[in-house]
């Protein structure tokens, strides 16, 4: 049974403890909610990958308290400390070599030599780090392949009866998942756009992020139809074919569309950081008001937009299904 609980004192100390004996519980965080489980409890890392039906073990973040705790689970060169004392707390994840004695188990790595950690800003993830005092491994709280979720009511949707336990601190508020940068080889790597821009992560480096060598590192986030809604997307669209919905930014194709038509518009004053926030949210909105397909406008492809074109890229690719 999945328990729906606010996020006050009470229902913290009953999470940590859910985690502490290996079961999992939804939480928010400042980017989307999060399906965690204890990171050293490999059985429990296992629940977590079950209860998403991911078809392989990914590597997942570990979400930990403070600098001296990723200090204790991975090295880390001085430019990815920098990072660090920039961008944490916040929608960063670092990836970097496993430290001698570091926590986090291997199946929360896939087997990987490296770990990837982030400390979240938001108040009840602090909140049940600190009251666990070990860290949280926690992908997406969604159905592997499915929509991110930003509400408690999206984790439900996907995962009621699949966790103990869903913490309920209202809708996040970058939307977009973390960006992550690894530091496993000479030079830093962008492995994943997210919600803080390349352009701000290469200021602070003074330096330019490389490109991924292979895409097999990064699945799911990496694979075709990763972040799919129902509904079809059509990118790049100039005006709405008869049944379409369109998802819209700064209003372009609000003016065209015929009456009755389904129009959500990421910002209408065509702010970046508002169109993250509400990208997931809306996709999951054609679906729920049964939208069938979807023209997408031209989203640009500067600052948080290279990540919403990544996730719009991969929700319209070809599926399988
Ligand atoms: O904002 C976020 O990052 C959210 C919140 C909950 O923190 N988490 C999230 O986790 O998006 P997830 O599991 O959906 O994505 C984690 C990504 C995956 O693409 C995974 O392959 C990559 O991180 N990753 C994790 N460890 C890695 C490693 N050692 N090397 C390369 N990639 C890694
Ligand atoms: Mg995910």
């Amino acid at each position: 049974m999945t328990v729906l609980a606010g996020a006050d004192a009470a229902a913290i100390a009953r999470a940590a403890a859910t985690l502490r004996e290996g079961g999992l519980v939804a939480f928010p965080t400042e980017t989307v909610y999060g399906l965690g489980a204890d990171a050293t409890n490999a059985w429990a890392v296992a629940r977590i990958y079950d209860a998403k039906g991911r078809p392989s073990f990914n590597p997942l973040i570990a979400h930990i308290a403070d600098i001296e705790s990723a200090r204790r689970e991975a090295l880390l060169p001085e430019a990815a400390l920098r990072l660090a004392e920039a961008f944490w707390p916040g929608p960063l994840t670092i990836v970097a070599p496993v430290a001698p004695g570091g926590s986090v188990c291997e199946l929360a790595r896939a087997g990987l030599p490296s770990v990837a950690l982030r400390i979240p800003d938001h108040p009840v993830a602090q909140a049940l780090i600190a009251a666990l005092g070990r860290p949280i491994a926690a992908p997406s709280a969604n159905r592997s392949g499915h929509v991110s979720p930003v509400t408690a009511a999206h984790v439900a949707e996907d995962l009621s009866g699949r966790v103990e336990m869903i913490l309920d601190g209202g809708r996040t508020t970058a939307g977009l998942e973390s960006t992550i940068v690894s530091f496993c080889e000479a030079t830093p790597i962008l492995l994943r756009p997210g919600a803080i821009s390349r352009e701000a992560i290469e200021k602070v480096l003074g330096e330019k992020l490389a490109a991924p060598a292979r895409a097999e590192v990064l699945a799911p986030g990496m694979t075709a139809s990763h972040y799919a809604p129902d509904a079809r997307l059509r990118l790049e669209a100039h005006e709405l074919e008869p049944g379409e919905g369109a998802l819209d930014f700064g209003g372009r194709l609000t003016a065209l569309a015929p009456p009755g038509a389904t129009v959500l518009d990421l910002s209408p004053v065509g702010d970046l950081v508002e169109a993250a926030a509400n990208l997931f949210a809306y996709l999951r909105e054609f679906d729920a008001r049964g939208v069938r397909s979807v023209a997408v406008a031209h989203i640009p492809e500067r600052g948080l937009g290279e990540a919403i074109n990544d996730r719009l890229r991969r929700a319209s690719a070809p599926r399988l299904d």
